[in-house]
């Protein structure tokens, strides 16, 4: 029996529109990602601001349907489930952290902590116990009590984090976890998540700037412009994108070259392959002289992402939604 790989999230040609009747027009935030991540893996999001990262992972996370593009949760199509199926999908197997606003705040603590067990048939009992001991754990039992309001911005979101871990998920969504709290106390909740992808193989898909979250992950996808352009391993400094890059190339051959790597390149232009094989590939430019907008034939006549017609138009970026125009 041929072995196959598992995953526990996968999302495939994910593209995501912003659809708006403002002067700006529609915003196209995801322009077809592929995501896998293995059960117990710990992948960190990165990329400048407004790339798309919040926007995937709540379309990863079933909080908003992706304008196109499908994405299967341990084994299951999200986009196939009825809104209640999806729902039980989702409670028993994912718990979303955000940056903050995770808690309900006329709730105190523990009642915060206990809330998501109410949609599984737990006595009001036990699911108050069963939050005072994962407090207690996180060394938060003395604050049960207290009203989010009152409590740090470090505390509140390891109030976040037990009501994230409360229905033993097998999978976390972060986004910017620790991106509100100060240097020790990032450190702490980094701490935490360390122990439960090490000890307790929870995977995790973290949206980050710190450095330290993402050397945490095993892997760091690279988001720029709704495309992922890289992929690092765990020993990357975020500060510093150019070093230890694999680039992505997608199912239909796509390569999207970070502006960095095209400008060591010579720019965008023609380029002839020299060689293949073997994971190589080797690129020559193709003589200088020769243009690569020679009657604009070379480029595509409409956009991929939003329709926009180019017309006779020799740009390379479409005014409409801000994507790179293919070459056909
Ligand atoms: N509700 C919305 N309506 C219209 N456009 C949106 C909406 N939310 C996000 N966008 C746009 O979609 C793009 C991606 O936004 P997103 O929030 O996913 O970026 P991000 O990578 O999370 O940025 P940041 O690091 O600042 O949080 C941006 O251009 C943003 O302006
Ligand atoms: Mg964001």
């Amino acid at each position: 029996m041929a072995e196959e790989i598992q995953t526990i999230l996968e999302a495939n040609a994910l593209y995501h529109v912003y659809e708006s009747k403002a002067e700006d027009g529609n915003v196209v935030a995801l322009r077809g990602l592929h995501v896998k991540v293995k059960p117990g893996e710990a992948v960190a999001v990165v990329g400048p601001s407004g790339s798309g990262k919040s926007t995937l992972l709540k379309c990863l996370g079933g909080l908003m349907k992706p304008s196109a593009g499908n994405v299967s949760l341990d084994g299951r199509n999200m986009t196939r489930l009825t809104g209640q199926e999806l729902v039980l999908l989702r409670q028993k197997t994912i718990s979303f952290i955000f940056q903050e606003g995770n808690l309900l705040p006329h709730l105190s603590a523990v009642d915060n902590v206990a809330q998501p067990l109410r949609h599984q048939n737990v006595s009001p009992k036990e699911a108050k116990q069963r939050a005072m001991d994962l407090l207690t754990e996180l060394g938060m039992g003395h604050r049960a009590q207290g009203l989010p309001a009152a409590l740090s911005g470090g505390e509140q979101q390891r109030v976040a984090i037990a009501r994230a871990l409360i229905t033993n998920p097998t999978l976390i969504l972060a986004d910017e976890p620790t991106g509100a709290l100060d240097p020790i106390t990032s450190r702490e909740v980094l701490a935490l998540f360390k122990n439960l992808h090490e000890e307790k193989g929870v995977a995790f898909l973290i949206v980050t700037h710190s450095a330290e979250v993402a050397a945490f992950c095993d892997r760091s996808l690279e988001l720029r412009d709704g495309r992922f352009v890289a992929q690092h391993g765990a020993d990357f400094e975020v500060h510093d994108l150019a070093e230890s890059r694999e680039l992505i190339v997608d199912d239909i051959g796509t390569v999207a070259f970070p502006p960095d790597i095209l400008l060591q390149m010579g720019g965008s232009g023609r380029y002839e392959v020299e060689d293949v094989g073997d994971g190589r590939l080797v690129l020559v430019s193709a003589e200088e002289s020769e243009s690569l907008l020679v009657g604009g034939k070379t480029l595509a006549a409409s956009c991929p992402a939003c329709n926009h017609e180019y017309g006779d138009d020799e740009t390379q970026r479409c005014p409409d939604c801000g994507s790179s125009r293919p070459m056909i």
